[in-house]
C-alpha cells in the first residue's frame, strides 16, 4: 500500500466531516441567548413622596411626620412601592400606593417561571393597604423584616439594610405612612416558584450559583 493511492481515499471525507458535524451540531443545540425574552429595565430612581393629609397627620406629632415623610423619599420606598416604577415608568399621583410589577426573587434564567413578589400599597386603605396595621407593625417589618402573620419578609424588600434605622425613625416612617391620603389599589398575590406570574416582572439577584 503506497500512502498516494490510499490518503485521499480514506481521510479527504474524514475533513469534510468535522467542519460538516460542526454546522450540524451548532444548528440543533444553538448557542441560544437566555436573556433574548427580556429588556433592559431603566434603573428606578429615589421618588418624591406625596404630601400628607393633614386630617390624618393631625394623629402625630407635625416634626415626627416630618421626619418620617423625609426618611420615605431618601430610602427610595416608592421606587418599588409605586405601580410603574420598577420599569422607570412610575404611575402619577400613585406614589407608594403599590406595585403591579413584581420582583423575581429566583434566577429567571433557571426556570421559565420564577417566584414573584408584589411591593405592596403602602397608603392607609383599609382593605388594599396599612389602614389596619398599627405602628408596631410597620416597625416589624422595616427592622425585623417581620410580617404581620408572623412569616418572614423576603430581603427583596431591603428589611435587611432598614434594620439598623433608630426605632424612632422606624416610628417616624410609620407615623407619616399613616398619614398619607388613602389609595385603594390591591396588588397582585405573590407568586410562588413554578407558577406563571400573570403580569411583567424584573429581577433583583438574590442567588448566586455555587461552582
Ligand atoms: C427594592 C424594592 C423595595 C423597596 C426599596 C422597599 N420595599 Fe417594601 N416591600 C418590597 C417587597 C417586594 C415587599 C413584599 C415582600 C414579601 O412579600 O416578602 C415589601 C413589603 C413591604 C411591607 C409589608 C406590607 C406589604 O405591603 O407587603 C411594608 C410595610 C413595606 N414593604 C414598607 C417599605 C418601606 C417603608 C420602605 C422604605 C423605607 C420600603 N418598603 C422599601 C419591596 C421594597
Amino acid at each position: 500500500m503506497t500512502v498516494g493511492e490510499d490518503y485521499p481515499m480514506k481521510n479527504y471525507p474524514a475533513l469534510w466531516l468535522i467542519p460538516a458535524a460542526i454546522l450540524i451540531l451548532s444548528a440543533c443545540t444553538g448557542p441560544t441567548n437566555p436573556l433574548a425574552e427580556y429588556n433592559p429595565v431603566t434603573p428606578p430612581t429615589a421618588l418624591t413622596v406625596p404630601t400628607p393629609d393633614p386630617a390624618r397627620a393631625s394623629a402625630y406629632d407635625a416634626d415626627t411626620v416630618e421626619r418620617g415623610q423625609y426618611l420615605v423619599e431618601l430610602l427610595g420606598c416608592a421606587s418599588c412601592h409605586t405601580d410603574g416604577a420598577l420599569l422607570g415608568r412610575p404611575s402619577e399621583g400613585a406614589h407608594l400606593s403599590g406595585s403591579n410589577i413584581g420582583i423575581a426573587y429566583t434566577n429567571p434564567l433557571a426556570s421559565a417561571n420564577p417566584g414573584v413578589v408584589y411591593p405592596g400599597n403602602l397608603t392607609p386603605d383599609k382593605a388594599t393597604g396599612l389602614g389596619d396595621w398599627s405602628d408596631d407593625d410597620i416597625v416589624a417589618v422595616l427592622m425585623r423584616g417581620e410580617g404581620r402573620s408572623g412569616h418572614r419578609l423576603l430581603p427583596v424588600m431591603p428589611w435587611t439594610a432598614y434594620n439598623r434605622l433608630h426605632e424612632k425613625d422606624a416610628y417616624a416612617i410609620a407615623a407619616y405612612l399613616h398619614s398619607l391620603p388613602a389609595v385603594k389599589h390591591e396588588v397582585p398575590d405573590n407568586v410562588t416558584p413554578g407558577r406563571k406570574a400573570g403580569t411583567p416582572y424584573v429581577h433583583v439577584g438574590l442567588y448566586y450559583r455555587k461552582d
